[in-house]
């Protein structure tokens, strides 16, 4: 089956999906995106994503070229047109294409570019890999200072994840000024006990939307949560460590630089967290 990948206003097979080598995504990473997952065909935390999604553009004075509503039913029909059971559904807006290349913004505005594209990942909650825990390195954070919005300029965290991958371990996360920021492409937590240590929202890191249910579920629960920032030591101190991302759901990680996180194996609280949270979005997918 051709993937159908929708390019401003139609829904196209994949090698007919094209934009502009003007198009400002491309030569000045001037867009944002956002990833929504998939489970049983139906979309994850679509509302909290939608949110996210209208903040950034705000904040890049890009207009939102479409309502909750359109979007809903463009992210729904992405995924029934590619039979998407588990997986992702991929967005990304971009400030356009003026014709031609310049640092200034097109006054007047040029209509956004929008690219949405499915990803199947069958069995995307039931992961092995993820179950068993990820290995992390540290890497040093050298990231704009406007991390709160999900641009495209994603360089660094590739090469960030290739030093990981070059190490053989799963993922790095990324520090500054001594205390970890987050993962290249997720948020980063310590549990002391029963308490969750999370930095807190900031210009710093992305407001992840798999972050905020999961504190608010981990609350329901119980759980302690303190908004601050750790270091690596800290981390490999703790009796536990994950992340979230909106694909990774809940991971545990099991070591960070090379010492073991608790006993080295995903710990119970991260396991408890990563059953709840797919057990309630389940519920509330739509
Ligand atoms: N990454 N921090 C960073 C730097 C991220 O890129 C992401 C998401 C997160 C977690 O945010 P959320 O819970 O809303 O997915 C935190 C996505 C999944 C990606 O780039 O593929």
């Amino acid at each position: 089956m051709t993937r159908q990948v929708y390019v401003n206003g139609a829904f196209v097979g994949e090698a007919e999906a094209k934009v502009s080598v003007f198009d400002r995504g491309f030569l000045m990473a001037d867009g944002v995106y956002e990833v929504t997952s998939v489970l049983g065909g139906k979309l994850l935390d679509f509302q909290g994503h939608c949110v996210r999604l209208s903040r950034s553009l705000a904040e890049l004075d890009i207009t939102n070229p479409h309502s909750d509503a359109e979007w809903l039913a463009l992210f729904r029909q992405a995924v029934a047109l590619n039979a998407v059971v588990d997986g992702m559904v991929y967005l990304q807006v971009t400030r356009g294409n003026p014709g031609d290349r310049d640092f200034a913004y097109p006054n007047p505005p040029v209509p956004p570019t929008v690219v949405i594209f499915t990803q199947s990942k069958l069995g995307l909650a039931e992961n092995p890999a993820a179950l068993a825990g990820w290995k992390v390195i540290s890497v040093p954070d050298i990231r704009w200072g406007r991390r709160d919005i999900k641009t495209v300029q994603l360089l660094y965290p590739s090469m960030a994840k290739m030093a990981a991958k070059a190490a053989h371990v799963d993922d790095a996360w990324l520090v500054e000024d001594g205390m970890v920021t987050e993962g290249t492409s997720n948020n980063a937590y310590i549990v002391k006990g029963n308490r969750i240590i999370t930095r807190q929202l900031s210009h710093d890191i992305l407001h992840g939307i798999t972050r905020a249910a999961v504190l608010r579920f981990a609350r329901e629960a119980q759980m302690e949560i303190e908004e601050r920032p750790f270091t690596i030591a800290e981390a490999q101190s703790a009796d536990e460590a994950f992340i979230t991302s909106a694909s990774a759901f809940v991971t545990p990680v099991i070591e960070v630089d090379g010492a073991p996180v608790g006993h080295g194996k995903a710990g119970p609280l991260a396991l408890r967290l990563r059953e709840i949270y797919l057990e309630e979005m389940r519920k509330s997918a739509i």
